[in-house]
């Protein structure tokens, strides 16, 4: 009686085990897991680790000049107020919360809050707080500083990140001055060429390419009243007139135009 007993046990297991394999088994049949190719919502600025071509999502971000040049830092604060007062205080000599105190944090040095417990990660970042690193740093914390205390996603917005970053710089007795634009017009226009040279590999490196030329096409004409019509017009006119500030930043904006002519 007893081993008939055990026998029902062993058997239940037995059974028990076989079904949950058939059924795992029949499971796995019925629903195939393909991974999507391309991800179903595009982020904005994530788009690099995307191609695959392992640069750092960091690289993606279009410059911060000709965004800080247009940056609000009224609508800055507003957004700071939402985002980070639950954390950080702003204001000259106020008390560090979860996270430091930043008034007058940019130019200084990294950790720079007197007294604050900082993490390794960001006490191991050398020089100061300048508007391209807290530009990365806005944008997704733990990727500049993996290990940071800061638990904040960032702010994915180009514009919103920049307005943020402009009120940080005027809480100061004496604010750092805005970069100039012109030194982020070259700087974006070998970003824009080279996914031009890569344009017939995939869509998805095109992608990253216009929004790192907008600003650069937006610059020279923020600068100069003369430039806005070359960078207005299409390419054949930037070209003919020879104006190489023009033309340089307007070929990259239009890949598709170059191929055929070439
Ligand atoms: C959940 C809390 C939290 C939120 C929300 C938060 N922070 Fe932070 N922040 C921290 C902490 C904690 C640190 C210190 C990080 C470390 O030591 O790794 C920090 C550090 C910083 C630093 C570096 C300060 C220094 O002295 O080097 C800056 C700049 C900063 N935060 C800006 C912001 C801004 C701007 C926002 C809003 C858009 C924000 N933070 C939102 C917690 C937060």
């Amino acid at each position: 009686m007893d081993s008939m007993e055990v026998n029902k046990g062993v058997a239940a297991i037995l059974v028990a085990g076989i079904a949950f394999f058939i059924t795992g088994t029949i499971g796995d049949q019925l629903v195939r897991n393909h991974r999507p190719e391309k991800t179903a919502i595009e982020i904005k600025g994530v788009e690099a680790p995307a191609g695959g071509g392992g640069a750092p999502a960091p690289a993606a971000l279009p410059p911060i000049a000709p965004l800080l040049a247009k940056a609000d830092p009224a609508q800055g604060e507003a957004i700071t107020k939402k985002l980070c007062t639950s954390c950080h205080t702003f204001n000259e000599g106020g008390k560090a919360g979860v996270g430091p105190n930043l008034y007058n944090v940019v130019g200084a040095k990294h950790g720079h809050m007197e007294g604050f417990n900082y993490s390794k990660a960001l006490q191991s970042k050398e020089g100061p707080w300048n508007f391209a690193e807290l530009n990365e740093w806005l944008h997704q914390p733990s990727s500049y500083a993996p290990g940071t205390r800061m638990a904040f996603a960032g702010i994915k917005n180009d514009q919103q990140r920049a307005d943020v970053i402009d009120y940080l710089r005027t809480l100061s007795p004496n604010p750092k001055p805005l970069p100039p634009v012109e030194a982020a017009a070259p700087a974006a226009a070998p970003a824009g060429q080279a996914p031009a040279g890569q344009a017939p590999a995939a869509g998805q490196k095109a992608a990253p390419a216009p929004a790192a030329q907008a600003p650069a096409a937006q610059s020279p004409a923020a600068q100069t009243p003369n430039a806005q019509a070359p960078a207005a017009v299409p390419t054949p006119a930037a070209q003919g007139t020879g104006a190489t500030g023009g033309s340089e930043a307007v070929s990259p904006t239009t890949p598709a135009a170059q191929p055929p002519k070439q």
